[in-house]
This record gives C-alpha cells, sequence and structure tokens, in this order.
C-alpha cells in the first residue's frame, strides 16, 4: 500500500524531480471539522513515515467549530502547524496549552494518550495542517512526549533576495537548524516564503522521502521527463528520490511547505487513530483503550 518513490540511475548528484502531483479529497473528522486530505487517501495511503497529512482553511465557523473532542492515538506522533487561528490543546496526563497561529506541535503519542484539539475562537479563519509521522516498532510503546514552540521561538532564515524559511525541523543549506529534534525519522518540515522567479535549493539525504505542499502561488519543477510543471495551490507533489531540490518560483510569491524524513520500512496495520506493525497490535490498542489503560 505505500508509495515507493524511484530512484533515477545514478541518485548520488540527481536532483529529485516531481514523482506524481496528488490532488486532497475534502472530507471531515473529529466531530465535523471540513478537511482536505492530502496522504492517508486511496491514491496515497501513505508516504513512508508519513501516514496523513490534512489541510484545513476555513473562515466558516461551522466548518471547523465542532472541534476534535477526546481521541486516542498510539504508535506514531502527531504534528499540529497552524498558519492562522488558535487551537486548545488537552491530554489525559494533564497536558494543556494553546496553539497559535505560527506555533507547532510535535506530539509523539507512542504508547498512547487520549487528547482534545479544539478551536479556540468563534469565528474568523482558521488554517493550518496535521501530519501523521510513524514511529519505528521499538518507539512505538515509548512514553508520549511533546515538543511545542510557539512562532517566535521558530527560527527564520532570510535570505538577501527576500526568501523567509521558517525552519521548524531540520537544517537548512545555509544552516539554520529547526526546533524540533526526532532522531528516529529526522525530519525535515520547512514553510517557505519564496519571491516571484526566485529560486530555492535544499540538500536532502538520498533516501529520505519528500514532499511539496502549495499553500500560495506557483512553483515550478521538472517531473521525470524533464518537462517543467507548475504546482499550483493546494498541489502536494511527491518528489523522486535525490540529493537536491530546486525550485523556482512562477510569476508571483509562492509559500510551500517542504517535507522529508527517512522511511522505516516496516509493515503498517492501521485501526483508526492506533497505527502499529500488526493487526495484533492494533486489537491490543482498542483492549487496552477500553481498558482505560491510556
Ligand atoms: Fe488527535
Amino acid at each position: 500500500m505505500t508509495h515507493t518513490p524511484s530512484t533515477t540511475s545514478s541518485p548520488i548528484h540527481t536532483t529529485r524531480h516531481i514523482e506524481r502531483i496528488v490532488h486532497g479529497i475534502a472530507t471531515q473528522d473529529g466531530a465535523g471539522v471540513q478537511l482536505t486530505r492530502m496522504i492517508g487517501t486511496p491514491s496515497l495511503p501513505m508516504l513512508d513515515p508519513f501516514l496523513m497529512l490534512d489541510a484545513f482553511r476555513s473562515d466558516q465557523p461551522d466548518d471547523y467549530i465542532a472541534g476534535f473532542p477526546p481521541h486516542p492515538h498510539r504508535g506514531f506522533e502527531t504534528v499540529t502547524y497552524l498558519l492562522a487561528g488558535r487551537m486548545r490543546h488537552k491530554d489525559n496526563a494533564g497536558h494543556e496549552g494553546i496553539i497559535e497561529a505560527g506555533g507547532i506541535q510535535w506530539m509523539s503519542a507512542a504508547r498512547g494518550i487520549i487528547h482534545s484539539e479544539m478551536p479556540e475562537q468563534q469565528d474568523g479563519l482558521l488554517e493550518g495542517f496535521q501530519l501523521w509521522v510513524n514511529l519505528p516498532a521499538q518507539h512505538k510503546m515509548d512514553f508520549p512526549s511533546y515538543q511545542e514552540y510557539p512562532a517566535d521561538k521558530i527560527p527564520i532564515q532570510t535570505e538577501s533576495n527576500g526568501t523567509i524559511v521558517r525552519v521548524i525541523a531540520g537544517t537548512t543549506d545555509q544552516g539554520t537548524q529547526g526546533v524540533i529534534q526526532q532522531p528516529l525519522t529526522e525530519p525535515l518540515y520547512l514553510d517557505i516564503h519564496l519571491p516571484a522567479q526566485h529560486t530555492f535549493t535544499q540538500s536532502l539525504p538520498i533516501e529520505h522521502h519528500a514532499f511539496l505542499y502549495v499553500i500560495m502561488g506557483e512553483i515550478t519543477l521538472d517531473d521525470q521527463e524533464g518537462q517543467s510543471k507548475l504546482l499550483h495551490r493546494d498541489d502536494l507533489a511527491v518528489l523522486s528520490l535525490g540529493a537536491t531540490i530546486q525550485l523556482q518560483a512562477n510569476e508571483t510569491d509562492c509559500r510551500l511547505l517542504l517535507i522529508a524524513a527517512k522511511p522505516i520500512h516496516e509493515p503498517v496495520a492501521r485501526g483508526g487513530p492506533f497505527v502499529m506493525n500488526t493487526k495484533a497490535e492494533v486489537r491490543q490498542a482498542f483492549y487496552d483503550f477500553e481498558q482505560g489503560l491510556f
């Protein structure tokens, strides 16, 4: 079920190209939050270690106000990045806080957490992403943990040509280090503002899986035949393997997420909010949750 990007003949020196362009599926989750699922759909079930990516953007309270009342997770991490609005987060271990615009919450649910994620606003725009990142078998039953940072704690790299990169995880080619540490999957998570017609280059470990998501504007990138392709707002591009990526903004300024991580290469068994290696482990997760063991 997992999508494995291909390599070209000599990946060591290659620039990554577009492997495929994916459009999301409008769906709802939680108590009726309208969102667009980009990863975790029939056309892109996962991009190891990424299990799911949901994008949400609405200024209609009915689309988000019901939020995500208490629900469990086990076996992976949920990563929430807000562009606009406020979300209150609360879990069964007493951890509570508000994620505000520009803030990141990297929650390692691991052995289990029950939490709620509720909009802390009655109106206005709520916009952001939730990414699910898998954990290797050896760490699925670790204790839960959080890495949480508001916007002003996220390093910003400003280049002379006007490019602005918010470095959430990983390190840019200019040496700016992100705030999130996750040595198990070595993620790169960049929020990039690229002025019209400028380029941005980033090196990546060759075997790491990577994708782009266009938040605003248009980006030009080659496909596997070397044809230049235009990526539009809300397009997700799965990238081929390779050593570097070079992005070119089109006629207008653009904003995008560039996300990559080391694939885990293990069997994946899913059951709703639980992601384990075997169906028996998923059944155990349901049992443990029902027994109040989370
Ligand atoms: Fe959740």
